[in-house]
């Protein structure tokens, strides 16, 4: 059996970024030099079509809300801002980068939508309710449930048995991870997110996703993120096994003052209109790629 410790050390030793595909290491290293003009990130990103047709989905979802129709990656940095435009290629490519094929116990695509639509959440959130909105809230969002991706593809027979176990118990899967793990997917995510110098307060909100009251630096980012994932949750077009039994922290529901039942089901019923408005642009992206 695998000790944290050994999971650890394997998580932050195998996993090399460069497992990233070629064109979004050219854009991280694009994106760190501070010479890098709008004009020419937009000329990267639109060499690739897939990536292309997810920027242009996030851009286009109803939670951004602009007016018109967002067609082209030189608009989209228009409207959304070349800092926008920045995290959400590399929080796309950091995604998709652990992507894999999915199997009996892993649907990739589920994945995805819940990750799409907990990034968009989660900044919508932040807007409505007053926080000042960085991009970080939108890639936090995206990448909280980076330890599920992990757990999937570099610890295979662990993630069979926790899917396993879900499916066969009462546990939730929380649960499952720590019995079989003694750690859950958001310390797998925080170790990868270590490892990939993201910034301290985006390691503390993936690792603290499920236990918003144990933040310590930046508790309305963890907060906002803990809440855009339960509503994701709570939306999804299909269920997900990888998240079941979690529910909305009563900590971070003070934290954001949501505490009162009736505003939080407002919130919920707000966004998922939004949701209904145009579930296909925020959800139907191919990310599988084969491993
Ligand atoms: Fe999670
Ligand atoms: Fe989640």
């Amino acid at each position: 059996m695998l000790t944290p410790e050994a999971i650890k050390e394997k998580v932050q030793s195998i996993i090399q970024l460069p497992a990233l595909p070629t064109i979004a290491m050219e854009i991280v290293e694009l994106v760190d030099n501070p010479k890098t003009s709008a004009s020419k990130l937009g000329k990267l990103v639109s060499t690739d079509q897939a990536l292309t047709a997810k920027v242009l989905k996030i851009a286009n979802s109803p939670f951004y809300g602009f007016p018109r129709k967002i067609s082209t990656i030189d608009f989209a940095i228009i409207v959304l801002g070349y800092d926008a435009l920045k995290e959400i290629v590399i929080s796309i490519s950091l995604v998709s980068s652990l992507q894999r094929k999915g199997d009996a116990h892993f649907d990739p695509k589920a994945f995805w939508d819940h990750s799409i639509l907990s990034g968009v959440l989660a900044r919508r959130l932040a807007r409505d309710l007053g926080y000042r909105v960085s991009g970080e809230v939108f890639v936090g969002g995206l990448l909280h449930d980076m330890g599920v991706s992990v757990l999937h593809r570099y610890f295979k027979n662990e993630f069979k048995r926790i899917m396993e176990i879900i499916q066969e118990t009462d546990l939730t899967a929380l649960e499952a991870e720590e019995s079989v793990l003694g750690v859950t997917h958001s310390e797998v995510g925080g170790w990868l997110a270590e490892r990939w110098n993201l910034p301290n307060h985006l390691v503390e909100a993936i690792t603290m996703h499920h236990t918003p009251g144990r933040a310590e630096q930046n508790k309305d980012l963890v907060s906002l993120i803990h809440c855009a994932d339960i509503f994701a949750w709570r939306m999804k077009p299909q269920p997900m096994d990888f998240d079941k039994g979690v529910d909305f922290d009563p900590d971070a529901l003070n934290h954001l003052q949501l505490n009162d039942a009736h505003v939080l089901q407002e919130y919920m019923q707000r966004y998922r209109e939004l949701v209904r408005t145009d579930l296909e642009a925020v959800t139907q992206f191919e990310t599988t790629r084969e491993g």
